[in-house]
């Protein structure tokens, strides 16, 4: 079967890990997809700086509507961020009948309820794996593994750029400015550094998990958002002395009421497992009436781990629209040979 065709409309840290990635293991995705995975064409503002990364046989264009435009692209990849621009394109991606996967939290947070509508009109996916938790694939984890279950809340770690300024504060005693720009330069942190140290980021995500465990509407403006600007050094001090770690929690519950959707400061009882996830890892717990508490650890950001998550939606859409049913169903794809190769 002829691969699957994806056009990415910017290429920053998390394109640039899409590429290595899907290099790297390009026959292991090809295999668990049932067919290949190729980006054929890359829209950007520095056209000369992409061609070194994207390398031969992939066409690096400056006007996004040219990849919205070309008829072999079957999936449009949006890494460019924010509300703006970003909206316009990937409803037009959609319009156009292509299928969409962002990692864009804002976009889907406020946006959301426009852009699936739109998706569900076209009968298109807008798959959104990277939106959350970064490498830890939480939304398929919400969507399938515990879909049994009714969900009663959900809380995580889910910034990794507060959570690598609160450890580093309280492991090192480091100042919150020096502690930012080192999780700038690290790639973490977001264009606007605000959305991390206002808990803007984390109620994007906790969002969006509401929704998926709760099936109610994307409601961004009604959430609750309390950053960590507010807090000293002291704080974090003295929750120490009373055992207890200071955490940027995202939160939603079921109520009597409603739903609740939070972000703010927690003070999380130091021998807990989630008050141990130091640096950029987030952690998300889940509450599900029938499994009980299950955990997801893992890198929230970063360049590959992102990556990671962008492709499983592309291995899923892939899988979703090929026409040889076996590869439909994922552990089907597994060969012979691997467990010859253990037994080596
Ligand atoms: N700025 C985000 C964070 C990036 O620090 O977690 C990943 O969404």
């Amino acid at each position: 079967m002829k691969p699957i065709q994806v056009g990415l409309l910017g290429i920053g840290t998390v394109g640039s890990g899409v590429f290595k990635v899907l290099r790297r293991n390009q026959e292991e995705i090809r295999r668990r997809a049932g067919r290949g995975i190729e980006i054929t064409m890359v829209a950007v503002r520095d056209v000369a700086r992409a061609a070194e990364i994207v390398g031969e046989g992939v066409a690096v264009v400056s006007d996004a509507r040219q990849v919205i435009a070309n008829p072999a692209i079957d999936i449009v990849v949006e890494l460019i961020g924010g509300y703006g621009i970003a909206k316009t394109l990937v409803l037009e991606a959609i319009a156009a009948g292509k299928h969409v996967v962002t990692a864009n939290k804002a976009l889907l947070a406020v946006h959301g309820s426009e852009i699936f509508a739109a998706a569900q009109r076209q009968g298109v996916m807008v798959a959104f794996e990277a939106a959350v938790a970064g490498g830890i694939p939480i939304i398929k984890a919400l969507r399938e593994g515990l879909t049994a279950n009714r969900i009663e809340w959900i809380a995580g770690i889910i910034n990794g750029t507060t959570n690598f300024i609160l450890s580093e504060m309280r492991d090192k005693g480091l100042d919150f400015a020096v502690v930012l720009k080192e999780a700038q330069r690290l790639g973490y942190a977001e264009a606007d550094p605000t959305f991390d140290i206002e808990g803007v980021d984390a109620a994007h995500k906790v969002t969006l998990m509401s929704a998926i465990a709760f099936g109610v509407p994307v409601q961004f403006d009604k959430a609750y958002i309390e950053g960590i600007t507010q807090l000293a050094a002291t704080d974090i001090q003295y929750a120490e002395q009373l055992g207890y770690r200071i955490k940027l929690l995202g939160i939603t519950k079921r109520t009597d009421k409603g739903v609740e959707l939070r972000v703010h400061p927690s003070l999380v009882p130091a021998a807990r497992l989630i008050a141990n996830v130091e640096g950029a890892m987030n952690a998300v717990m889940v509450q599900g009436d029938a499994v009980g508490t299950t955990l997801y650890y893992g890198k929230g950001a970063g360049s590959e781990p992102t990556a990671s998550a962008v492709i499983a939606d592309l291995v899923d859409i892939a899988r979703l629209h090929t026409a040889d049913p076996e590869h439909r169903v994922p552990h089907l794809a597994f060969q012979p040979h691997t467990l010859d190769a253990a037994m080596d």
